[in-house]
């Protein structure tokens, strides 16, 4: 009735935003990422007959706001009939600033429920329990690169190559440790309501996608950074024209993404990406990555950089 699990945040490449159907959260576009390796979050769940309800602590103290929906990814995967659980996690990287926390976490939380509950679930159906509770988790089932295609019905997840075969790193500069504003979810439903570019977003969405593919496959570096940077501009310009605005970025984003711009002028293999928050996320060929991580971290307005290659999808752990 105890399991221990970890998984990493995911970074997307050619990103999700939108849902086709907000109740049973299935994106209304494809996407694909990669799986990171030294961030991580570790998911400590035990389900205890003698429990009046679930409990939830986030690294070290208690998350009432973050419970609802942990006990609801808990319901989906056991079945609503389950004994209440007590449940521990903690990340080595800051939580709700855009960083992919909610994706490792509930990655975390799926496999460490199947274990505990003895369910016995492939990684397809946990990609689609974790994905139902946050989109971008079901792809930290999986490692490396990752695709995730929606249907009306359903999600399919798969790794499309492995983080051996293509070893690009990521560099992670933290501009604002804070939690964001507004969440990804809010902001997805307002895009879709409002932004007069969110169709175009939508029905270019597969074309990106398969420029991507098969940028992955050819292991072609350029190919992959110009059509991820215009998939992320692309995703910012939908919030931009939303109303009211949706804006995550701050004065140092901007410069970060100056500083990713003046090392691809000088012959450097990177590109940026941003999610839903303020961090600029470099990925590069490992050769750049010490200049791309300096270069970075002496950017104005930078508080930290982080460095991670590519890494594992999620995974159960030893008990002590
Ligand atoms: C910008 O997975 O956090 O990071 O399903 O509403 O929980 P919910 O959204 P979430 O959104 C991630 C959005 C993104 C792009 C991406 O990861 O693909």
């Amino acid at each position: 009735m105890q399991a221990v699990a970890q998984a990493q945040p995911n970074i997307a490449l050619i990103k999700y935003w939108g849902k086709r159907d907000v109740d049973r959260n299935l994106p209304a576009v494809d996407s694909l990422s990669v799986t990171l390796d030294t961030l991580w979050t570790w998911m400590s769940l035990e389900f205890d007959a003698r429990l009046e309800q679930d409990t939830l602590d986030v690294n070290g103290s208690e998350a009432p706001s973050m419970l609802a929906r942990v006990s609801h990814c808990l319901d989906l995967v056991v079945g609503s009939g389950r004994a209440f659980a007590r449940v521990e996690s903690s990340s080595n990287f800051p939580i709700g600033a855009g960083l992919a926390s909610s994706a490792s976490a509930f990655a975390a939380l799926v496999v460490a429920a199947d274990k505990a509950a003895g369910s016995g679930l492939e990684t397809n159906a946990l990609a689609r329990l974790a994905g139902a509770a946050s989109g971008s988790a079901a792809r930290s089932l999986f490692g490396g690169f990752v695709e995730l295609t929606a249907t009306d019905e359903n999600i399919e997840v798969r790794e499309i190559a492995d983080s051996a075969s293509w070893p690009l790193e990521v560099i992670i500069a933290v501009t604002a440790e804070g939690p964001k504003a507004l969440g990804s979810t809010e902001a997805m439903i307002r895009s879709a309501r409002t932004s007069p570019f969110y169709s175009s977003w939508l029905e270019q969405q597969s074309a990106d996608l398969e420029i991507a593919r098969q940028a992955v496959r050819q292991r072609d570096f350029a190919k992959l950074a110009a059509v991820a940077e215009h998939n992320c501009l692309k995703m910012h310009s939908v919030m931009w024209g939303s109303r009211p605005p949706i804006v995550y970025w701050n004065q140092a984003t901007l410069a970060c993404m100056e500083t990713v711009r003046a090392l691809q002028a000088d012959r450097l293999s990177v590109f940026f990406t941003i999610d839903a928050g303020p961090q600029l996320k470099a990925v590069c060929l490992p050769e750049d990555a010490e200049f791309v991580r300096a270069a970075l971290e002496q950017t104005a307005g930078v508080i930290r950089v982080m460095r991670s290659g590519l890494g594992p999808g999620a995974r159960l752990l030893e008990q002590a």
